[in-house]
């Protein structure tokens, strides 16, 4: 897979993008993230890249010349399967969405910062808005690696133990269970005794329900939801 991300404060995202999984990722060759500078793609000497909006009020926005320059640009040696511009207003960011954009081979994500970009970019050019929650971040770079980092561990070969992924919480539609390591009892309290059983078809029984109850529990509405679909 190919992700481009595009950027006006690129150095919010080197280091995530170079380190542990994703750093591996790109070193198995699985996985090639380049970062592009929005001012390298401004039209004008002084690198600008947003201006006052229209009709007044407070806050910059990304102007339309820099950013067409630059999806246009790499537009042309990429077909990307999907341009997503990062903001509040967006779908809002889950694992089904994570599932389906893991299986797309190239795409181009755009950081906004300021108070937004043109509606125009958007209109023409972006094919999917996705928010990764209900609050405003200064800019779209932390949500662009959101997204980079729970897409990259679906790819097949990234993570050692493939079947770790598809063993986390929300894979399956519910909170992962409880897990411990050793020791067997800190402070007094003791790990649940089939987990030392041995007995694999015992502890996965247990897991499962483990997994129901605290989903029950602590987000009933996914609870239900898993009762609906996953469990008809
Ligand atoms: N940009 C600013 N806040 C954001 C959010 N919650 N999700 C995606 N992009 C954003």
């Amino acid at each position: 897979m190919r992700i481009d991300v595009l950027s006006c404060v690129p150095e919010l995202l080197y280091s995530p993008l170079n380190h542990s999984i994703l750093q591996r990722a790109q070193q198995k060759k699985l996985l090639e993230v380049y970062v592009h500078n929005l001012r390298d793609y401004s039209l004008d000497k002084h690198r600008s890249v947003d201006d006052y909006p229209y009709g007044g009020g407070p806050g910059m926005v990304l102007s339309a010349p820099p950013l067409a320059n630059a999806i246009q640009s790499l537009s042309q040696n990429i077909p990307y399967d999907e341009i997503i511009f990062l903001t509040p207003d967006g779908l809002t960011f889950n694992q089904k969405i994570a599932n389906q954009l893991s299986l797309k081979q190239n795409l181009l994500l755009i950081a906004g910062h300021y108070k937004g970009i043109d509606q125009r970019i958007r209109d023409k050019y972006v094919t999917k808005e996705i928010s990764i929650g209900d609050y405003v971040l200064s800019g779209g770079e932390l949500p662009a690696l959101v997204l980079v980092d729970a897409i990259v561990r679906l790819i097949p070969g990234v993570l050692n133990d493939e079947t770790s992924a598809l063993s986390d919480s929300f894979q399956n539609g519910l909170l992962d269970a409880p897990c411990y390591t050793r020791p067997a009892v800190f402070e007094g309290m003791k790990v649940p005794e089939i987990l030392l059983s041995g007995d694999h078809q015992k502890i996965e029984e247990w897991r499962l329900q483990a997994s129901l109850q605290k989903t029950q529990k602590l987000r009933p509405d996914l609870f239900h939801k898993w009762e609906n679909s996953y469990n008809p």
